[in-house]
């Protein structure tokens, strides 16, 4: 028998990204629109561990596209990773007589959707939400576009004083396990290289590389590193050091971004997927559609298996690794 949906929670999860309330905003509007009951869940899941329940009306996210951060707040909650957790919060909603659950977070926050929807008769529809653009199955997470506009006026400012001193700048950023900040901010900033986990770096080649750009009279290099490691080596220091240590002839600093990059005002392009992708989210649970993704592929939306989205298998395309080889000569 079809269910009927008559109230939904939503609640953002992990690290907060740009857009975040842009998806809030038309989840709940959309909602409303189909008059369903839109309970928002603060904190991720400890809220609704903890029943942090606030009924959410379509004057609740008013002035809110425009706003970096999450309205909702946002926690990564380890109790909710055990079961004892997730049957609390089943109880809760319960209670509370919510149907359905939108949760808009990254790769560990809709690891817990899944397991949450195995466990219980509950429809989940997930929104990628994080900087990180690191779910299979979607071109672009929500949050992603804004990031990478951050780091790359960053490294614009970066240049400026890395030309000025003919020094060679590692400059770290995030995206956890994924190299996509990295490798697109480094082509768009005009970088002289990335280091990705995705590929393998040399330090040899690296030198030899930004040696050669100093005899075509490049006198300073910006690098773009992953913050991730990779079989337990990594980040903009390790490499920083090597370079100093054994190519002293080169004058080596390091920038490391750090949160910085999850804040300020959403792109026009984040606002944008944020508004499709929390517009498909009501429209997917009024369909019948449960315990999936929102994606975007070729600018169109599409479903996700959540099971799928969080494999932590999304390729990088080999055609940007070879671009900003090409561009960086
Ligand atoms: O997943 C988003 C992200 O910003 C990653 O890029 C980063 O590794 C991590 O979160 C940082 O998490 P926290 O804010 O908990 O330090």
């Amino acid at each position: 028998m079809e269910r009927v949906i008559k109230t939904i929670g939503v609640l953002t999860s992990g690290g907060d990204a740009p857009g975040m309330n842009a998806a809030i905003r038309a989840v709940t509007r959309t909602a409303r629109y189909h008059d369903i009951n839109v309970v928002g869940i603060m904190r991720g899941y400890q809220g609704l561990i903890e029943k942090e329940f606030v009924k959410f009306t379509s004057s609740s996210v008013s002035n809110t596209i425009q706003r970096g951060g999450t309205i909702l707040k946002t926690a990564r909650c380890g109790e909710f990773m055990t079961a004892e957790g997730r049957k609390k919060a089943y109880d809760n909603m319960v209670e509370a007589a919510i149907d359905a659950l939108v949760v808009i977070g990254g790769n560990g926050s809709l690891t817990g959707a899944q397991l949450f929807a195995k466990e219980y008769d509950l429809p989940i529809i997930g929104l990628p939400g994080t900087i990180d653009n690191d779910l299979y199955g979607t071109d672009f997470t929500i949050g992603y576009d804004s990031a990478l506009n951050t780091i790359v006026q960053c490294v614009d400012k970066i240049r400026d004083t890395a030309n000025s001193h003919d020094r060679i700048f590692f400059i770290e950023v995030m995206g956890r396990d994924a190299g996509f900040l990295a490798q697109n901010s480094a082509i768009a900033s005009g970088a002289e290289a990335a280091i990705i986990p995705e590929g393998d770096t040399d330090v040899d080649q690296l030198a030899a590389f930004i040696e050669r750009g100093k005899r075509k009279s490049k006198n300073s290099a910006i690098v773009l590193v992953s913050e991730a490691q990779k079989n337990g080596v990594g980040g903009a220091m390790y490499y920083a050091e090597r370079i100093r240590n054994e190519y002293p002839q080169f004058d080596a600093r390091v920038t490391i971004l750090g949160h910085l990059q999850r804040g300020g005002t959403p792109s026009a392009y984040d606002r944008i997927l944020a508004s499709r992708m929390g517009y498909a989210a009501i429209e997917a649970l009024m369909e019948g559609q449960r315990n999936v993704m929102i994606g975007i592929k070729n600018d169109e939306i599409v479903y996700v298996p959540i099971s799928r989205a969080v494999k932590n298998n999304k390729p990088i395309d080999a055609e940007l690794i070879s671009v900003l080889n090409v561009l960086s000569m």
